[in-house]
């Protein structure tokens, strides 16, 4: 077979950038992107996509009609197509057994379920959702099990490893793309036609196979692995603001080890995004019915050095201000997890927010781009009322506007904008004492104080 069709269950963070890249790459492939939610596939269909990622406006506006489709007609979509990609999300699980830990499969389950329903032919799905080891089989135990007479399945592994705001350059340039497969004839005959689509721009060097249940382990060990380096410099910043040394200068110094490279060692106020947390905790539970308790508690400490250091910075800013936000204004710039998205979800900045919210202060926020509802969403899913939110908390269009007449500035999200700011200005229209938290550590800390401020960050004295 070569692959003429594709589909993907999923048109979220993942399935919209991968198959608009794949629909760039390779022309003569159609790529349909469905997704159950009309919504959504009304955005991708729109000038407004549903999420922003530098350079994904250009890749889409390039095939979308041509060889790029989105639609909400999955079964249409799943009946023509060779390979399917499964890139649905696999939250954690908010009940039952393996609750906060365990992820939740039930949208994969859902989406193999929709396969199994509507196949009529022999089809390659490609799990690319983040998941627990061994869940190709669970797919394949419910593809067979409503297997139509002639249609057979071959299921394949193949983790991706895009970060937001970086997505296309990453899809475009991957460092490796990882393909698992069932080591069997047909098994290998599938990770050739998953290659054969990489390949139109991956060198081949860069592709690389294994069995599924590596390619399964591997992403949940490359997240821990990444997330551990956060936290183990986010942990050793605490020990440089007890004794004066600098962790921008430690990390420079470890990372020119290379051993150890520079990458990842960016001090903060603790990581976010959607995946991070979920897969160290898809990781603990693993070890945890493995019976490996150890194991467990390792990865389950960086998530804890995580929360711990959210909860430190917070705590710092409040003692700053006398030990009392109540009453004051206080400015939170940028709200995203991250620069370059829009994408709110275990941003740090909601933790920041909750807290000064419930310890009595005012709230202003500017993000350039996170929209107005999502800010309101997140705070009520952390359990601030709607009438809490409508008396205490203001968002602005920029960051001047956001921070006239507010005690303290909060720098959560390390946008480039931010650096750039008429600080002079600001401090100008500011309450006395005027204080600056940054916990991305990007700004001129120097010309700060220059200026007047009462400037804290992470990792050092100032
Ligand atoms: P998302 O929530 O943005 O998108 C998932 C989409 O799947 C939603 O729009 C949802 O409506 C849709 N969906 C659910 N069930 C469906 C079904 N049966 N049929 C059709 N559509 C269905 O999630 P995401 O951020 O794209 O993540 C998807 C997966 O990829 C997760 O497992 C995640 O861990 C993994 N991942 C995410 C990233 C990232 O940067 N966000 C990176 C690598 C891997
Ligand atoms: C991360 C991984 O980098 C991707 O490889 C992976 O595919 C993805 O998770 C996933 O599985 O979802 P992402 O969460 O989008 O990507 O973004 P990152 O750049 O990894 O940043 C995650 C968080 O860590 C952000 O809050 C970021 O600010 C923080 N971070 C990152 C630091 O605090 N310090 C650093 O040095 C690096």
């Amino acid at each position: 077979m070569v692959v003429k069709n594709i589909c993907c269950l999923g048109a979220g963070y993942v399935g919209g950038p991968t198959c608009s890249v794949i629909a760039l790459k390779c022309p003569e492939i159609k790529v349909t992107v469905v997704d159950k939610s009309k919504e959504r596939i009304a955005q991708w269909n729109s000038d407004k996509l549903p999420i922003y990622e530098p350079g994904l406006d250009e890749v889409v506006k390039a095939c979308r009609g041509k060889n790029l489709f989105f639609s909400h007609d999955c079964n249409a979509a799943i009946l023509e197509a060779d390979l399917i990609f499964i890139s649905v999300n696999t939250p954690t699980k908010t009940f039952g057994n393996g609750k906060g830990r365990a992820p939740d499969l039930k949208f994969v389950e859902g989406a193999a379920r929709m396969i199994a329903d509507v196949a009529q032919s022999n089809k390659i799905v490609v799990e690319k959702s983040t998941v627990p080891v061994n869940a190709a089989e669970s797919i394949m135990k419910i593809l067979k099990a409503n297997q139509r007479p002639g249609v057979s399945y071959q299921i394949l592994s193949n983790p991706e490893f895009l970060a937001e705001g970086t997505a296309i350059n990453d899809l475009l340039n991957a460092d490796r793309v990882l393909i698992g497969g069932e080591e069997s004839p047909a098994g290998e005959a599938a990770i050739e036609e998953l290659c054969q689509i990489y390949e139109h721009w991956i060198p081949r060097k860069r592709i690389l196979t294994t069995n599924t249940w590596s390619s399964e382990l591997s992403k949940l060990a490359a997240n821990a692995m990444l997330a551990q380096r956060i936290s183990s410099i986010n942990s050793l910043s605490a020990v440089c603001e007890a004794t004066g040394a600098d962790i921008a200068e430690v990390a420079r110094a470890v990372g020119l080890d290379s051993r150890i490279g520079p990458k990842f060692l960016q001090a903060s106020i603790g990581f976010g995004g959607s995946c991070f947390q979920k897969d160290i905790l898809n990781l603990v539970y693993i070890c945890e019915c493995l019976n490996l308790p150890q194991q467990a508690a390792y990865w389950q400490s960086v998530i804890d050095m995580n929360e711990h250091q959210k909860h430190r910075f917070t705590a710092k800013v409040i003692e700053s201000l006398l030990n009392t936000v109540s009453g004051k204004k206080i400015c939170i710039l940028g709200f995203a997890f991250k620069k370059n998205t829009g994408d709110t979800r275990e941003s740090a900045a909601i933790y920041v927010a909750k807290t000064l919210l419930d310890e009595g202060a005012s709230i202003s926020i500017y993000d350039p781009k996170v929209e107005n509802s999502q800010i309101h969403e997140d705070l009520k899913y952390v359990g601030i009322t709607p009438e809490h939110i409508e008396s205490h908390l203001s968002i602005f269009k920029d960051a001047y506007s956001a921070t006239k007449d507010c005690h303290a500035i909060i720098l959560c999200t390390e946008w480039d904008e931010f650096v750039t700011l008429d600080y002079e200005a600001i401090y100008d229209q500011m309450m006395k004492p005027a204080y600056i938290f940054d916990g991305r550590k990007i700004l001129d800390h120097n010309n700060l104080l220059r200026i007047g401020f009462h400037v804290e960050t992470i990792g050092s004295r100032l």
